[in-house]
């Protein structure tokens, strides 16, 4: 049994036992040529697992078989392992899906979604994003902001779940897009578990989405890199899948990611017990974390129809005077807790199976001495997105020059500028640069928070004409 599930591990096993002598790649041949250091800290098996092109794997037939269990767990039509995570899988969904087309998006997405954009030379239609007062954090457009500017496109992206974890039911708006011939990718990249357990936000898959991406790495327990694309339905070929793929991805996938993915999904067709567990595990430290006095996102919270994944706890400093990123500072240097991600107002942790009530203890103990000594701090509102007024491949073919970030208002973005996490573009290709974005992200560059798309000495490339 246990065998069927995992025949990619089958193969590294039965390879391994056979004690060959590779005259091949990779160069450090099973471990016997590489640093002491690094075999000190990782031990032996992963050098033993780090194949290539094995001799007496089949792995085109392994892969097939480990993907085809992904599939029928999923209930997908189709599943691809990815070894260059969710990003290559949006990247791919692109170029298979909407090459040249409209793509109806909410601006709040993941920086990969714009470099898909620009990469499949898609035309975006952005919707632009509310956000929920106090906590300051994006939420899904509505179904009615999608039906409104629906006609002009010729397919759908959204992000479901939002890295705060809030989400919707999309099923009434796929239907419509499938009424009217639109093809829908989802960017599932929180949400793997979605399908493992009725407590969580519905499924991408089962909602009806053509495409599905998701960062098995992220919250089920794959290695980091490893993701997969699920075909939920059958208007996109396979082929044409594979195809993109192959044009984003490395030709040699690391078995180490490969044989993590097929273990994630014999691991994950037992995990729905364990994410129940989880669910009132989160509640419990959710309860504990109010009564120290910190806020912590809670569904009555939310407008109708947003639904949230309650493994996610969004708590908010900002009502103490704190600052989510200097609070997750203080958090890792002084007791160890390291979260998810933070942001101006908020601090957001991931709980999964691997927690337990000893985790939470020492979380609610690290929020306790927060609450004592963590200090206050300043915080700027996020600007509006700014306008686009080019489409991200026209902008990234054009001719680009590097300014200081000071004097690139008024000129038009050639790059993205992503403060990271949540990795959300402020600025995107193509979008013209404004006063209130370099004021906003002068400010968090001194707050120390991590800002992508800036050279060191704070300069942004900016598009120069065709
Ligand atoms: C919403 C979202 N989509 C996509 C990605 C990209 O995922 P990966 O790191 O697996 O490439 C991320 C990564 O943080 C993300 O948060």
């Amino acid at each position: 049994m246990t065998k069927k599930m995992t025949p990619l591990l089958e193969g590294v096993r039965r390879y391994i036992e056979d004690n060959l002598a590779p005259f091949q790649t990779p160069g450090h041949k099973q471990g016997r040529w590489v640093s002491k250091d690094l075999k000190d800290l990782m031990g032996e098996a992963p050098f033993l697992m780090d194949l290539s092109e094995p001799h007496g794997i089949d792995l085109p037939g392994a892969l097939a078989q480990a993907q085809d269990l992904a599939r029928a767990s999923s209930g997908a039509k189709a599943s691809f392992f990815l070894w260059n995570g969710t990003t290559g899988g949006i990247l791919a969904s692109f170029l298979a899906a909407c090459p040249g087309k409209r793509v109806l998006l909410s601006r709040c997405a993941h920086r990969s979604v714009f470099a898909a954009l620009a990469l499949a030379g898609a035309e975006p239609i952005y919707l632009l994003p509310q956000t929920l007062p106090k906590w300051e954090i994006f939420l899904p457009p509505s179904i009615e902001e999608y039906k409104d500017k629906f006609k002009a496109a010729d397919a759908l992206f959204l992000t479901h779940p939002s890295y705060w974890g809030l989400a919707r039911n999309w099923q009434e708006l796929f239907s419509l897009a499938h009424s009217q011939d639109k093809l829908v990718i989802v960017d599932q990249a929180h949400g793997p578990h979605f399908r493992l357990c009725g407590k969580l936000p519905p499924d991408a898959i089962a909602m009806g989405a053509d495409l599905v991406v998701e960062s098995t790495h992220k919250v089920s327990t794959a290695l980091t890199q490893a993701s997969m694309l699920h075909l939920g339905t059958e208007r996109v070929a396979p082929p044409l899948v594979s195809e993109a793929l192959s044009m984003v991805q490395s030709t040699s996938p690391s078995f180490l990611l490969l044989c993590s993915l097929e273990a994630a999904v014999a691991q994950d067709a037992k995990a729905g017990p364990l994410w129940e567990r989880t669910v009132q595990l989160a509640a419990g430290a959710r309860a504990c974390l109010q009564a120290l006095g910190w806020p912590v996102l809670h569904k009555e919270e939310l407008p109708r129809g947003i639904v949230q994944d309650p493994t996610r706890l969004v708590v908010h400093v900002r009502g103490k005077g704190q600052s989510g990123i200097v609070a997750s500072q203080f958090l890792k240097e002084r007791v160890g807790i390291v979260p998810e991600m933070a942001d101006q107002h908020n601090v957001v942790l991931l709980l999964t199976p691997a927690d337990d009530e000893k985790t939470i203890e020492r979380l609610v103990a690290g929020f306790a001495l927060l609450a004592k000594e963590g200090k206050e701090a300043g915080a700027i509102p996020q600007p509006p997105f700014p306008k686009a007024v080019l489409s991200p491949k026209l902008a990234i073919c054009g001719t680009r020059q590097l300014l200081p970030l000071q004097k690139a208002v008024g000129e038009v973005a050639g790059a993205m500028v992503v403060p990271y996490p949540p990795g959300i573009p402020l600025l995107a290709p193509g979008d013209a640069i404004e006063k209130e974005q370099v004021e906003y992200l002068t400010w968090i560059r001194k707050q120390g928070w991590q800002v992508d798309g800036l050279t060191c000495e704070g300069e942004i490339l900016v598009y120069r004409g065709g």
